[in-house]
């Protein structure tokens, strides 16, 4: 059995790859979101908001039997409070760091804890975005937390090469897909962020890709052994 734990998989992209995963019958998904929306035999769900850290903290990855390969996607994410820096809310900065950064951390932390002892193939797949790797005015926090996951990626690959540990880890971003989250920040001030009319012109101009789409992309790089060699990627880099 294949067994992914997938954050965010309520909505959006996370649920259309968890419904994608769950037409397999050798894969099991455990999703982590405040809410549900999946009911299936094999699909345990998890209520967390992944923005308070005690519950990150206190998540226990279950005990796994006949396991082919474990994954883990980190995919829940938030664009956070879109304004320049010295008006955004501060509450809304730690919240953002928290879900975007800190709990995929602490859940990579305790996931490769637990099963390092397992000798099955395991991954780790980080749903980063273009934001952590070209600047974006309004998004500084947004655009930092996929910085950091990037990097954190590509430390954690160098370690799994040192130790040997069949650790594969990617970090990946996933193209404008049309989602909550294109709403929110469709939704930004002007003032806030200079290439609002921009992503308005993706919603009309059909630009957005529907997130079944993507999470089709996404499947390929956990599927394809050696489909990217860098563990820095997008869904870009397929050719077809
Ligand atoms: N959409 C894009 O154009 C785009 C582009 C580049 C990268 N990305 C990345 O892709 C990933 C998925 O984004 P999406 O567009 O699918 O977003 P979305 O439709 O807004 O879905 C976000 C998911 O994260 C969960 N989530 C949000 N806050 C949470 C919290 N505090 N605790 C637990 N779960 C929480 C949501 O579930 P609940 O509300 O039920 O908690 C939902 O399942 C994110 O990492 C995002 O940064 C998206």
């Amino acid at each position: 059995m294949n067994y992914y734990f997938i954050t965010g998989s309520s909505k959006g992209l996370g649920k259309s790859l968890t419904e994608l995963l769950l037409e397999d019958e050798n894969n099991f998904v455990y999703g982590i979101a405040r809410t549900s929306s999946i009911k299936h035999e094999r699909y345990i769900h998890t209520n967390m908001d992944l923005s308070n850290l005690d519950e990150v903290e206190n998540y226990l990855f279950p005990e796994l039997n006949n396991v082919n390969r474990i994954i883990l996607v980190n995919n829940a994410g938030m664009v956070g409070d879109v304004n320049r820096v010295g008006k955004i809310d501060n509450k809304k900065i730690i919240d953002c760091y928290n879900l975007n950064l800190i709990s995929p951390v602490i859940l990579i932390n305790n996931f490769i804890s637990k099963y390092t002892s397992l000798s099955c193939e395991k991954m780790v797949l980080n749903i980063s975005s273009g934001a952590g790797r070209t600047p974006i005015d309004g998004w500084n926090v947004y655009c930092s937390t996929k910085a950091g996951i990037d990097m954190f990626s590509q430390v954690l690959k160098e370690e799994a090469k040192i130790d040997n540990s069949n650790v594969t880890v990617l970090s990946l971003a996933p193209g404008i897909i049309d989602t909550d989250m294109q709403v929110q920040i469709r939704e930004a001030k002007e003032s806030a962020f200079s290439s609002i009319e921009k992503f308005i012109e993706y919603k009309k101009d059909g630009d957005l890709t529907l997130p079944d789409v993507t999470a089709k992309q996404v499947y390929r790089f956990i599927t394809e052994k050696d489909l990217s060699t860098n563990v820095l990627c997008s869904v870009r880099d397929l050719s077809e």
